[in-house]
């Protein structure tokens, strides 16, 4: 459990089953209508409401100017109504004058764009001027409405780093100096870490040393790994500030919304955990990609991982379509249902929306809301009420754990390395590789934990390891420990290869796994796009292929075919109690769940029965009970063996889920 994850989300909304929430920007709307949208909300069920996110330009209009007028009156409506506000302190994004009095907050790219206001979120991270009125701010608000009675939680800033993650202007070049000086303490040791002798880039002071912005060739890997490094510090650190101030006065829980999400990939969520009081997370499905469902499981998964197995809060998602995709696609009968209990299955217990009312103006005109353009009279408000009541029935669940017996190692910092330029192929793209992974899990009916390299292992008897670029060799030693104490370890290709510092391992790859592994690889022989290589156990592989021996592992199945036909494709040896496997290629993901499903099997993690590929099934556990999630994401109507109350209708299963339907089951004892 991460130490930090104090408080319980349905503590948020005590007495409302679990929370339902939303985004809500009264500022964009006449005051006349506020009385109606907190009517409305109580109609639905709304029992926690983000406001003043983006709300600096109207509490602060100009320097030294402030105006609380409206925020008191609509705390007050909220608070009236018996919803709870998560308020946030406003500094999502700085307000025109601010930018105008002072340009050099801007942020700058790798080109030297300079980034204008006019969007949202135009400040430099590392701008102690904009941190100086980010301060004021946040401590006006917390002076204001630390101790209100409606107050339920603080929301720092906005997706902190979603836009500004990565500046490369004058003010953060002297902050990554700073961070680099605490790091390094000596510029020897730097020039060391980065292998600097090569294309003569040795340093002889630190103030010698920029960010890697845009270069004629490809950059120093080294630099690159330590600006991302510091680039999300920077981002906590303006979330420490924040929580600093919020904390001094008021004794309300802190967190901000993360994004675990497939385009976001600047910020370690790992080394941000533990500062935050509960786990929230931004998720919306991203149909860019092939699979968007299952990627919403793993962010799910994952962002539990954050919350060290504890419930966590779905900050924003969307009822329907988003306005950011280039097809915004609005969602099928019956999948915002699926989404959401699918988000609860994996241990969500809230789940807020982005945003109450569709805005008529700005840039997210277009986006989906609880009450559509169409108002009240609409298949979409219907839907939002009944939502509401489906997570009313679902309360008695809230602070129940999932229920896995697999873990899927997870790191951001091995996810900069592996897709670091220079690298052996663009085809390997490190979330792909772990999503494949958590979708052979899935759709072999296994239920997987995601944790952190180094985070503990004990209680899994199966380890997934995706294309683990980095590791330390004390993680990969844990790793080691566990097969020795009876887990089975899967580790694929591109996995151990180098240290924390980016320095490759010799003496033949997977460095860190090699002898646990007990094979060698000489050479890297990665696929063209579109290319397979057939093995000898009948199945077919893409993406990868490397020219490996095995120095006391069994080979499983050979590469038939080629760059590396003849040699190893899978292997496995036993270690200690346990097995470690080795994938050095990407089966097709029959093949894979296929794999996965035998190697569990032996290794005695039991699949839900009746989950597959087009049917989640996810169980919860906790003392009010053991709570059975069923998704039936397919278009045939499916027949479960589970025993129990149905926890929407309150009637026992009838053992039947229908095509699109979802089911949650309280299984008898
Ligand atoms: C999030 C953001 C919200 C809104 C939403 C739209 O990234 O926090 O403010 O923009 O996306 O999907």
């Amino acid at each position: 459990m991460a130490a930090a994850v104090s408080t319980r989300i349905s503590s948020l909304t005590e007495g409302r089953g679990l929370v339902f929430g939303c985004d809500y920007n009264p500022e964009q709307w006449d005051r006349s209508v506020w009385p109606e949208d907190v009517r409305l909300m109580q109609e639905a069920g709304i029992g926690l409401v983000a406001i003043n996110i983006f709300g600096w330009s109207s509490i602060n209009p100009a320097k030294g100017v402030w105006d609380f007028a409206a925020l008191d009156e609509i705390i007050g409506l909220l608070h009236e109504g018996g919803i709870r506000v998560n308020l946030g302190t406003g500094t999502a994004s700085p307000a025109p004058w601010l930018t105008a009095r002072h340009p050099e907050i801007l942020p700058v790219g790798e080109d030297g764009t300079v980034f204008h206001p006019g969007g949202r979120q135009a400040y430099c991270p590392s701008s102690p001027v904009f941190r100086a009125y980010a301060a004021e701010l946040v401590t006006r608000v917390a002076d204001r409405y630390g101790d209100h009675p409606a107050v339920a939680l603080w929301h720092v800033s906005n997706e902190l780093g979603c836009h500004n993650a990565l500046c490369y202007c004058d003010a953060s070049a002297e902050a990554f100096r700073g961070w680099l000086r605490a790091r390094y303490a000596d510029i020897d040791a730097l020039n060391r870490a980065w292998g600097t002798t090569f294309w003569s880039q040795r340093y002889g002071a630190f103030d010698e040393v920029r960010p890697p912005a845009q270069a004629l060739s490809l950059r120093n890997p080294g630099q690159v790994l330590d600006f991302q490094r510091f680039s999300s510090d920077e981002q906590l650190a303006l979330y420490r500030a924040e929580a600093e101030i919020l904390r001094a006065r008021s004794d309300r829980p802190v967190t901000t919304n993360f994004m675990v999400t497939a385009h976001i990939r600047n910020l370690d969520y790992w080394t941000w955990a533990s500062d935050m009081d509960l786990i929230a997370n931004d998720h919306y499905l991203d149909r860019r990609l092939d699979d968007a469902r299952g990627e919403l499981s793993f962010a799910a998964d994952l962002t539990r991982g954050l919350a060290g197995g504890a419930p966590w809060l779905l900050m924003e998602t969307s009822t329907g379509a988003v306005n950011w995709q280039p097809y915004n696609l609005a969602k099928a009968p019956g999948e915002l249902r699926r989404n959401v209990v699918a988000h609860i299955a994996r241990g969500a217990d809230g789940i807020c929306f982005f945003q109450w009312r569709a805005s008529t103006q700005g840039a997210e005109k277009y986006h989906s809301a609880l009450l559509p353009h169409a108002g009240e009279d609409s298949a979409q408000w219907r839907e939002s009420v009944e939502l509401g009541g489906i997570l009313d029935r679902l309360g008695e669940l809230a602070g129940t754990e999932v229920v896995a017996d697999a873990a899927l190692l997870f790191s951001w910092e091995s996810w900069w390395a592996a897709e670091g330029e220079g690298r052996p192929s663009e085809g390997l793209e490190y979330l792909q590789q772990v999503h494949a992974a958590h979708a052979a899990l899935a759709d072999a009916g296994i239920t997987a934990d995601v944790v952190r390299p180094g985070g503990a292992l004990d209680r899994y008897r199966l380890l997934i390891v995706p294309a683990l670029h980095l590791i330390s060799d004390a993680d990969a030693a844990a790793i080691a420990r566990a097969v020795e104490n009876g887990a089975t370890a899967v580790i694929t290709f591109f996995s151990g290869i180098v240290d924390e510092e980016d320095r490759v391992r010799t003496g033949g790859y997977p460095g860190a796994f090699r002898e646990l592994l007990g094979i060698r690889s000489e050479e890297f022989a990665p696929l063209l796009p579109g290319q397979t290589v057939a093995l000898t156990d009948g199945t077919t592989a893409s993406t990868w292929s490397e020219r490996l021996t095995t120095t006391g592992a069994e080979i499983v199945a050979s590469y038939v075919d080629g760059p590396a036909a003849g040699g190893p494709a899978i292997t496995r040896r036993r270690h200690g109690g346990g097995e470690a496997w080795y994938l050095a290629s990407q089966p097709s993901r029959d093949d894979y769940r296929r794999l996965i499903a035998d190697i569990a099997a032996s290794a005695d993690v039991a699949p839900q029965p009746g989950a597959g590929r087009d049917v989640e099934i996810v169980r919860r556990a906790g003392e009010s009970g053991s709570y059975l999630f069923i998704i039936n994401h397919g278009v045939s109507d499916i027949e479960i063996t589970a025993t129990g109350r149905d926890l929407v209708t309150g009637a026992p299963t009838t053992g039947t889920v229908p095509a699109g339907a979802v089911r949650i089951i309280k299984e008898d004892a």
